[in-house]
């Protein structure tokens, strides 16, 4: 039994939903422990295909780290903070082998522009707003927000927006490709959950690599032609990739097994 998240499961979408609207669903330590749980259930559960990331109540999807915690904090404490974060968390996410979609219905500041973009997509509602406001306190992003937003809107903006440390709104994140859609915060969930569900459709090994070979991408792997190439020719060999086939020449539509 979770503490400070939320988890449903609906048609094999896992809804999980960071719940301390309080505290703008602050991350503490114990939300950090549950969030790592709750994605290892998402990669070793088989009864679930997808997750979906939100923040409960109207105002914020997570307004940072719980700068609570900070208090006492010296050099070593810090950049262990940042690393087991890291591995717990946001480096979990980003390699999920199955997708994890944010839905930012709020504030997503600090360690929640940084969970949003450890995610493999984003949507937004209108009121969403985003920030690496670090600076404000004398730091910087510890859990990649330096990393992943310079690779998300470019380093002009990544440079301009951790400096300044203000507030972006969600259309400006649009235009930059920070999100993939904005919608009205009544249609978040909907407009997530029917694009998860699409995604659903699709064979999961397929899904998988689409992952994996776009982080490398991401990462600037030299060998990212070489893996791509190699996991094209390794999915032939699978059931799902001859069901396609088969299902496109047949006119029908395909059921992956995820074989
Ligand atoms: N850590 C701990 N508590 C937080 C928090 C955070 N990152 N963000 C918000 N809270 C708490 C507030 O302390 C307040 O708690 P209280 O009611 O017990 O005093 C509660 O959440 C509501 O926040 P409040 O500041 O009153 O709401 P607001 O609408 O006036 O302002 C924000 C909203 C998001 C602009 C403001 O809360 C803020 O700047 N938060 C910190 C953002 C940040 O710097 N994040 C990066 C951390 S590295």
């Amino acid at each position: 039994m979770y503490q400070t998240i939320l988890t449903s499961l609906n048609n094999r979408i896992l809804t999980i939903t960071i719940n301390r609207p309080d505290k703008l669903n602050a991350l503490n330590k114990t939300v950090i422990s549950e969030l790592s749980e709750a994605i290892d259930e998402l990669i070793s559960n088989k009864l679930i295909g997808a997750a979906i990331i939100t923040g409960a109540g109207p105002k914020s999807f997570v307004a940072g780290a719980d700068i609570s915690e900070f208090a006492g904090l010296d050099g070593k404490a810090g950049e262990a903070l940042a690393l087991r974060g890291q591995a717990a968390v946001f480096s979990k996410i980003e390699n999920c082998p199955k997708p994890v979609v944010a839905a930012i219905n709020g504030f997503a500041l600090g360690g929640g522009c940084e969970l949003a973009m450890a995610c493999h997509f984003r949507l937004a509602a209108d009121t969403a707003r985003f920030g690496q406001p670090e600076v404000n306190l004398g730091l910087v992003p510890g859990y990649g927000g330096t990393q992943r937003l310079t690779q998300l809107v470019g380093k002009g903006r990544a440079m301009e927006w951790m400096m300044t440390g203000g507030l972006i709104d969600a259309a400006t994140a649009l235009q930059s490709g920070l999100v993939n859609h904005v919608v009205p915060a009544a249609d978040l969930m909907t407009k997530t959950t029917e694009i998860v569900s699409t995604i659903l459709t699709k064979a999961p090994r397929a899904i998988s690599e689409v992952i994996r070979l776009t982080n490398l991408a991401a990462l600037g792997d030299p060998n990212g032609l070489a893996a791509e190439a190699q996991a094209f020719g390794a999915l032939f060999d699978t059931a799902d990739a001859k069901e396609g086939a088969a299902a496109f020449l047949e006119k029908r539509k395909p059921a992956f097994k995820g074989e």
